[in-house]
């Protein structure tokens, strides 16, 4: 059985980091313009319920197969699965829980470090007296964006501070994680979490009484006004399947579910510590942080300085970069500084305390399977994410940072999310894997997600992922009814241009790889897609290897 010498020092330090793990820019980025570009009021409900009904059971189910696993000295989901599954097969499905994270941490830590670099930039003063305009270029500027390679068309980023802050970012990270989980880990959250709170808490204090800002000709120029639309519910949004869609895939992007990390973390438990509580209070933790902080600071300011309309039609993941500087800059010298460096610092320890969590399973498996020290299981996966990070800065304009994001950041963390539910529900049975939650629990488990782990869990994802697989065109209830008539008469399906199908075979674009001598954008995503089924192959075949290594060894017996 493999041994490992980490554990997690105490239960608030679990507890935050776990919380860490979740809280990141996902509920400060990512939240906010979802809500906004679903109806605001009208995407609460559907993400409650998504959280309730597949958010939190998930959660359950993460903690209690890590933990199992962890009993077996486990601590990655390849070998978790195996420990679970009889099949020979779950130990490929467990290949998502570091293939996802491979994927993810290697933009995630890209953006990272712009907020580590705007952190810098906001105390240097650099935003002050530009117009918002020069603020949005002035990121362009950074991140090499509008640059090309001398005397060619082709768009390649090469942004030298952008590379460099990136370099700098994930040695921190590479460092932060060669001390281990209690020795590094652990006390960045300790640190990380109270202090993001406090950042949180007094941008949303000013995101929540700007109130009207009196810009001349702007009737909705008030903060009121963007909190007003975030939460007015709105129950005509319960029978719209892209709201649905968003609200689910929010969920899991924020939890980190189907991601592998909270496998890894809880898989430093002990055999009878509590994950019933554990996991609920850092679930409900993320979930305060997204819908209490998370909305009451872009949305409100933007919509205090610019309307309504003009954030409903231009939100974006970049407004955090492009507009906020300029928005803080309209509050005087103090202010602004301290609210850019409370945005830019919040952002950074909500990122990292994430992408240590990414980092962790794949180290976990080499230190587990193949012996590795910690220190060099650290330096290889900083060499594994400078080589998948490249691409992204590189080609950040053409769409390869996209294409992660959606194939690692969307996709595949719902095929595995799945995949887990299946294993807990089904394969083990949800009896034994009920007696898995409940034992060492200081809570009394609610029987009604007894059922609701068994049936509504995985129907609820199988319907989230065909619904995303086949999106017809417009995506809303009357598409869905078009296109059934459309296939009962014509034969054919109008894919949505953002449906898996849809973005797997290109339907809709030309094929083209190159273009007057030059490859094409589609060339660069599609050489970005195999990189990451590279990636996928290259961690299946090291499970190979590991398992025919412990092949030779019997049938393990817990200790
Ligand atoms: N859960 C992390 C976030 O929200 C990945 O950013």
């Amino acid at each position: 059985m493999p041994k490992s010498k980490e554990a997690w020092g105490s239960r608030v330090g679990l507890i935050l980091a776990m919380a860490g793990n979740a809280v990141g820019l996902g509920n400060f980025l990512r939240f906010p313009v979802q809500a906004i570009r679903n109806g605001g009021g009208a995407f609460i409900i559907p993400y409650l319920v998504s959280f309730l009904l597949m958010g939190l059971p998930l959660l359950w189910i993460e903690w209690s197969q890590g933990r199992f696993g962890g009993i077996w000295g486990n601590h990655s989901t390849p070998f978790i699965f195996d420990s679970l599954g009889k099949k020979r097969i779950w130990k490929y499905v467990g290949v998502f829980g570091i293939f996802t994270d491979l994927g993810i941490i290697s933009y995630y830590t890209y953006i990272e470090s712009w907020t580590f670099t705007y952190t810098f930039k906001s105390i240097a003063q650099s935003f002050r007296g530009l117009s918002r305009h020069q603020v949005s270029a002035a990121f362009d500027h950074y991140a090499g964006v509008h640059s090309t390679l001398a005397g060619h068309a082709l768009p390649v980023n090469i942004p030298a501070w952008a590379i460099i802050a990136f370099l700098v970012t994930l040695a921190i990270n590479i460092y932060i994680l060669s001390r281990g989980l209690s020795g590094g880990v652990e006390k960045v959250a300790k640190i990380g979490m109270p202090l993001l709170l406090i950042f949180g808490v007094f941008l949303a204090i000013r995101g929540i009484t700007l109130g009207s800002t009196g810009i001349a000709g702007c009737a909705t120029c008030n903060s009121h006004v963007g909190l007003d639309f975030l939460w007015k519910p709105n129950f005509t949004s319960l029978s719209d399947p892209k709201v649905w869609l968003a609200a689910a895939g929010q969920i899991f992007f924020t939890l980190s579910v189907g991601m592998g990390t909270i496998h890894c973390y809880a898989s430093y438990l002990k055999k009878n510590e509590d994950i019933a509580l554990n996991a609920m209070t850092a679930g409900w933790m993320n979930e305060f942080v997204e819908i209490v902080l998370g909305a009451s600071i872009v949305i409100p300011i933007s919509v205090g300085y610019m309307g309504l309309d003009w954030v409903k039609a231009n939100a974006g993941f970049m407004t955090a970069f492009k507009t906020m500087p300029y928005l803080f800059s309209q509050w005087g010298v103090v202010l602004s500084t301290l609210s850019g460096v409370a945005w830019f610092g919040l952002l950074f320890f909500a990122g990292i305390t994430s992408s240590l969590a990414m980092g962790t399973p794949f180290m976990a498996f080499l230190q587990d399977e193949f012996n590795v020290s910690r220190n060099k299981s650290s330096l290889i996966l900083g060499a594994v994410i400078l080589i998948l990070a490249i691409p992204t800065i590189l080609f950040y304009q053409i769409g390869v940072f996209d294409e992660y994001d959606y194939w690692t950041g969307t996709v595949s963390l719902v095929v595995f999310a799945l995949l887990e539910v299946v294993l807990f529900s089904w394969v083990i049975g949800v009896d034994k894997g009920w007696e898995e939650i409940k034992r060492g629990a200081d809570i009394k488990m609610p029987l009604i997600y007894k059922p609701i782990m068994k049936w509504i869990t995985p129907i609820f994802i199988i319907v989230i992922f065909v619904s995303a697989l086949i999106k017809p065109v417009g995506g809303g209830i009357a598409d869905w009814q078009l296109a059934f008539h459309q296939l009962f008469t014509h034969g054919t399906w109008p894919f949505a241009h953002d449906s898996i199908i849809a973005q797997m075979f290109h339907i809709g674009t030309p094929w083209v790889y190159f273009k007057n001598g030059l490859p094409t954008a589609m060339f660069f995503k599609d050489m970005s897609r195999l990189l990451l089924t590279l990636t996928f192959a290259g961690v299946a075949v090291l499970v190979h290897i590991a398992a025919k290594k412990r092949g030779k060894t019997a049938k393990i017996t817990e200790p």
